[in-house]
């Protein structure tokens, strides 16, 4: 599930940039197309004015007239007549600002025709008096628009594949988080009732003298496990109560509880450095399960052998406790620290890879917090560090 969404990702990228290049080369080749075509229409019109000079009197009258049509027919290209010493007859499709005085205009189009120059060599019209006179052109308004065109198409098609990432991912992550709050709280809602038989079970032994009395004290402290993970379930599937509370009891709850049950190779310890009046709105089941998942993932980083720390105090401003648990594991390598918070990321044969995405869930969307890995180093160990706002 995890590779394939980034090949996903991939895919969509290609495609983007497929379609890009596509557009951007076919615009490219209409763009040479209609270039074609607006330089054949100057050129027509150097021959034309070329041809008129040889001729005189009626003929030169209706070739003037055909001129003047073919001149008004281009309203695209901007184009300026000169002689050969750059000095501007006419122009057309050049808007010159109408406050110029006739000199400021002769010298726009000066500039003009500079500009126009470096683009493309005028067509040179050939009087069969020996004079010369050239036509200086440029891309019309539609070839300089057009060249914008893939660009605008580009930015549509990422805005469009952004909005629908964003909109996507925001209502499948809504219906994942239904679902899986929705079955842990009719987990909880189901075990509620075994579990209550359970304690009756367990009081009605009690009152039995012969049924021997260490066997009831253990049976007390399964069940009171599982109301522990019932609550867990229940406290994760809603909105879950927060209570001030001082952080250290939860803490060597957990540590406790998970230090029976490793190796006695892995020696676990605890430094409280807060001041004892200091609180903290936290769910105490969810914070334990916090504390017992990274406690899970130390031992289970080690080969059996090594230490857990875990050591909470204030930061400088004493508005933010830190809890940091810091193992002496394999560590995790660079590239994949950025995924270990990412659900059904696992490097273990029998795991899930749920375990820290519910604890990154349970310390930032429960509690206000923030987790994250303060250091990890391949071969000596790792340190996640939590910070939680105080009460103040
Ligand atoms: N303390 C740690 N040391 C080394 N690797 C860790 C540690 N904690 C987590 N990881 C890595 O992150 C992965 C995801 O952890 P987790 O979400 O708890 O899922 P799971 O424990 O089921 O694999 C683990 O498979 C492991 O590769
Ligand atoms: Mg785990």
């Amino acid at each position: 599930m995890y590779s394939n969404r980034t090949t996903l990702k991939v895919l969509v990228v290609v495609t983007g940039l497929v379609i890009g290049v596509i557009s951007i080369i076919y615009t490219e080749l209409l763009v040479g197309e209609l270039r074609q075509r607006e330089y054949d229409q100057i050129d027509f019109f150097a021959k034309v004015q070329a041809k008129m000079a040889t001729m005189s009197g009626q003929d030169n009258a209706d070739v003037t007239f055909l001129l003047m049509e073919v001149i008004k027919g281009n309203d695209l290209i901007p184009v300026i007549l000169a002689d050969e010493h750059q000095n501007p007859i006419s122009s057309k499709n050049i808007e010159i600002p109408k406050r110029f005085s006739q000199e400021e205009q002769l010298a726009f189009l000066r500039k003009q025709i500079i500009e126009m120059e470096k683009d493309y060599k005028p067509i040179k019209i050939d009087f069969s008096n020996g004079e010369e006179q050239y036509i200086y052109y440029a891309d019309s308004h539609l070839v300089k628009n057009l060249r914008y065109a893939p660009l605008v198409q580009i930015s549509l098609f990422g805005i469009l594949a952004i909005a629908a990432y964003l909109v996507f991912s925001t209502s499948r992550r809504a219906e994942q988080n239904q679902v899986w709050a929705g079955l842990a709280k009719e987990t909880a809602h189901q075990l509620g009732t075994p579990i209550s038989s359970l304690v009756a079970w367990i009081e009605y032994f009690k009152t039995d003298d012969d049924f021997d009395h260490s066997i009831i004290e253990e049976l007390e402290k399964d069940v009171h496990r599982l109301e522990m993970i019932t609550a867990r379930f229940s406290n994760i599937g809603s909105e879950p109560v927060l209570k001030p509370k001082n952080l250290e009891p939860s803490v060597r709850g957990a540590v406790d509880y998970m230090s029976k049950r490793i190796s006695n190779k892995v020696k676990m310890s605890v430094e409280y450095d807060i001041d004892s009046q200091v609180q903290i709105n936290i769910s105490r089941p969810l914070f334990e399960w916090v504390i017992e998942n990274l406690c899970r993932n130390a031992v289970d980083a080690m080969n059996g052998v090594g230490s857990i720390d875990i050591k909470m105090s204030l930061t400088q401003h004493k508005n933010t406790a830190v809890i940091d648990v810091k193992d002496s594991g394999k560590g995790i390598p660079k590239n994949k620290i950025k995924k270990v918070f990412s659900p059904g990321f696992t490097t273990k044969k029998r795991g899930w890879g749920l375990g820290l995405t519910l604890v990154k869930r349970i310390v930032e969307e429960y509690h206000g917090g923030k987790i994250f890995i303060l250091e990890s180093i391949p071969g000596e160990g790792t340190t996640f560090r939590i910070m939680m706002p105080i009460v103040v």
